[in-house]
């Protein structure tokens, strides 16, 4: 397995008292259609998640609910022991229903289990990052997280947590967190396209605190813009590697976790964020969401 590595597009953060490199990898695609049961290929979903730490990435997104249990089981199978170079982020406040919904769990008692059951699925004493996961499938959602917070705040204190984070949260509640204990990143929706969060960012990046945007590519609907294309084909690369590359330059603070459940994919995801936009693309970009 490889060691740190600075060598990827953006260099690195640290979360708290872990480095890791900005370009990370979110695993969600691995499991099975709809984010439900095992992937078609499990072995190449096992080669996906290889060639991730081959390539020098040292952050890995999961979540129990995905599969569920699926994508974190596969991170065990494909890398441990792991590197101590590795961390794994993970969330918890979300579970899967039959339907294949994302209904909220995040009574005292939910949280627990689930922290536990990352443990014990990701074959770890300790989880690196854990996101209490707000909101509902539709976005984030009002409302206090107090009781949800204060309860891995606790499991915290007994050691079973490194590091906490809040995701799909609104600007209230990453205050409110903060109010109750530090938190190292916040995980929300964000892309080219979807520009609601540049606040918020950029009051992060001033704390020292990490934005992970989950979506980076669309998620279930890639992102379609002229001017995307544009820019894109001037530049001879992929619409991908400009929403890549555009997200590390946009803040410092930014983390990438693009998903993907293709070796291919990852690899053009990795040089293609490396990409060197000009003050021109960056203004020509820059009008896309705003
Ligand atoms: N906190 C939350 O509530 C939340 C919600 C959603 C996601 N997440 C996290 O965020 C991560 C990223 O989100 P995401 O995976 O849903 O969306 P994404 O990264 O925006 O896009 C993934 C999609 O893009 C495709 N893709 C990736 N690279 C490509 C390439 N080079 N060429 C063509 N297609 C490409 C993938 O298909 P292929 O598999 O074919 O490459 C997949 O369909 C997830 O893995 C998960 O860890 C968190």
């Amino acid at each position: 397995m490889s060691t740190l590595s600075i060598s990827l597009p953006g260099g690195i953060w640290t979360l708290g008292d872990l480095t890791v490199t900005r370009f990370g990898y979110g695993a969600m695609q691995l499991a099975g259609p709809g984010v439900m049961g095992p992937p078609a290929d499990h072995d190449g979903a096992l080669a996906v998640l290889r060639e991730a730490v081959d390539l020098g990435i040292t952050h890995i997104d999961t979540a129990d609910a995905y599969g569920p249990r699926v994508t974190s089981q596969l991170i065990r199978e494909a890398l441990h022991p792991y590197a101590d170079s590795l961390h794994i982020v993970t969330k918890v406040g979300a579970t899967r229903d039959e339907q294949g919904g994302w209904p909220p769990a995040r009574r005292p008692e939910d949280l627990r289990r689930a922290v536990h059951e990352n443990l014990e699925n990701l074959g770890l004493e300790t989880l690196d990052v854990v996101n209490l996961r707000l909101g509902d499938a539709q976005g984030p959602r009002p409302g206090s997280l107090a009781e949800a917070f204060e309860t891995l705040v606790d499991l915290q204190r007994q050691g079973l947590i490194r590091h906490l984070g809040v995701s799909n949260a609104t600007a209230e509640q990453v205050a409110e967190a903060r109010s109750i204990a530090p938190i190292v990143c916040v995980q929300n929706m964000y892309n080219l396209a979807h520009r609601h969060d540049d606040e918020l960012i950029d009051e992060l990046a001033e704390q020292g605190i990490a934005y992970v945007p989950f979506f980076p590519l669309g998620g279930f609907s890639p992102l379609q813009s002229s001017a995307l294309s544009a820019v894109a084909a001037r530049l001879h690369a992929t619409p991908m590697s400009v929403a890549l590359a555009w997200l590390l330059r946009r803040s410092p603070n930014i983390l990438l976790i693009p998903g993907t459940s293709s070796v291919a994919h990852l690899r053009e995801n990795v040089a293609g964020a490396g990409l060197s936009l000009s003050d021109e693309d960056l203004a020509e970009l820059d009008k896309i969401g705003r």
